[in-house]
This record gives C-alpha cells, structure tokens and sequence, in this order.
C-alpha cells in the first residue's frame, strides 16, 4: 500500500507507530491491537483520531445502542469495535490490503456475543458503493480518513451514499495541512457540519455532520 506519509523514526511522538501493539481499555473491554507498521503502514497503526473518537462515542452524546454503524478507512478497527462494544452494529471497511490483518484485530477484540456485531468488507473511497445500501446507514464513523487530496471527492461521494437525511457523520480528523480543511469545506458544501469536540492534548477535531436537502436551484 502506497500510503505512508512518514519516514521510521522520523519524529519520536510517532516511535509508538512501530510497536507491535497497542492496548487501549474501553467501554469496560480492554482493546489490544496488533499493529504493523512495516507491512501495511498507515492501516496496520492506531492513530490519535481513532483514540479519540472513542473516547468520544464513550462520552454517550451519540446514541450507538441498536444502532447500524459503518466505519470507513478502519485501518485496525478501534472505532469499530468499540462502537460494537457499545452497542452498534458496525459494517467495519477499508481497502482490500488492510482486510486480512482489521479481521484479525476485531475477531480477537469482540467477546463472543458480539462477534456477530461487526463484518469486516472492502470499501475503496468512490468505487462499487452500490455493494452497501444507498442512505442505509444510522451512524458513519472516520477517524484519521482526511490526509490525501486525491481522495476528498470519493470520500465526499462516499459519505453521501451511504448517508440519509437523518444519518450522523462523525469524523475525528487531524488537520496537519491546510489542504485538509478543503476537504471541510467540501463537506460544507453538502452536510451541516460542527465541530463537536477538541483533543487539545492530541490536536485532533471531532466533527458532526448531517446531510443538507437537496438544492434546489433555479
Ligand atoms: C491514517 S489511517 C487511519 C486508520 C484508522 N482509522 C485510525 O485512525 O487508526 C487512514 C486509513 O484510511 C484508509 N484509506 C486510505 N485511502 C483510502 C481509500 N481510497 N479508500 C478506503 N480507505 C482508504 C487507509 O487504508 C487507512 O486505514
């Protein structure tokens, strides 16, 4: 996968990239997480976002009981199991190269009575969205999913399939360029969007979003 931004070692906040595993403990469930960066790079390690973005879901503002969840670019799954831990039921997507090892990680995370709350499928930004149902979806999650401009149309054409008037759009985003707030002012264009929690510590932003009706033109 063609899809890492930074150099082994290149800034020491980045070295916990390179464990081999990451252990987290939420919703009353301790997370351990494999994590590879050699192989799979950005996929195969948690990042800042997904932490927080649990860390968020735990806080209860949105509803997750009984609710049917997709969590897009999962990279190892945290968001996704943790949403199943809290009672969603998640579709749990990436590319197809990150899919053997987020398996993996949610199958050994998810007791057994909730290992019926997660599939693991591919989705590539843009492509084959008539595999998941148009507006089928309560809750869309994304954590860390802004950082590559070629993907900001099909990541927008991609929230706005999966979404209906009333699904809920949370993004936990890093913004390390100013080219990612483009992607927000995309989002603006065809989703109400606020901006519902700040990880000073980490620097990461969580934003809601609802689709906005359709325009309509004269
Ligand atoms: C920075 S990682 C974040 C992983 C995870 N959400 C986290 O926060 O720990 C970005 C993720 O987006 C996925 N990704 C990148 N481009 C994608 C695309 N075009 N379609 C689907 N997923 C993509 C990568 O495979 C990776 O898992």
């Amino acid at each position: 996968m063609a899809l890492v931004p930074y150099t082994e070692n290149s800034l020491p906040a980045l070295s916990k990239l390179h464990n081999s595993s990451a252990h987290f403990r939420f919703a009353d469930h301790d997370v351990r997480l494999s994590q590879d960066w050699k192989k799979l790079g950005v996929a195969a390690v948690v990042w800042d976002a997904a932490v927080v973005m649990c860390m968020y879901l735990e806080m209860g503002q949105v509803e997750l009981r009984g609710k049917v969840a997709i969590e897009l670019g999962a990279g190892t799954g945290l968001v996704g199991i943790v949403a199943a831990l809290l009672g969603a039921t998640v579709t749990i997507t990436d590319r197809q190269p990150a899919l053997d090892f987020l398996s993996a990680n949610v199958k050994a995370n998810l007791p057994p009575d909730s290992q019926g709350s997660a599939v693991v499928s591919e989705l590539t930004w843009g492509e084959s969205l008539d595999r998941y149902p148009a507006g089928g979806f309560d809750l869309v999650l994304g954590a860390d999913i802004v950082y590559l401009e070629d993907t900001f149309v099909p990541l927008l054409q991609t929230l706005e399939h999966l979404c209906s008037d009333t699904s809920v759009v949370l993004l936990a985003c890093k913004i390390r360029y100013e080219r990612d707030t483009n992607f927000l002012n995309m989002l603006k264009q065809r989703f109400r969007t606020e901006e519902v929690y700040y990880d000073k510590q980490r620097d990461i932003h969580v934003y809601k979003a609802w689709k906005l009706p359709p325009r309509s033109d004269l």
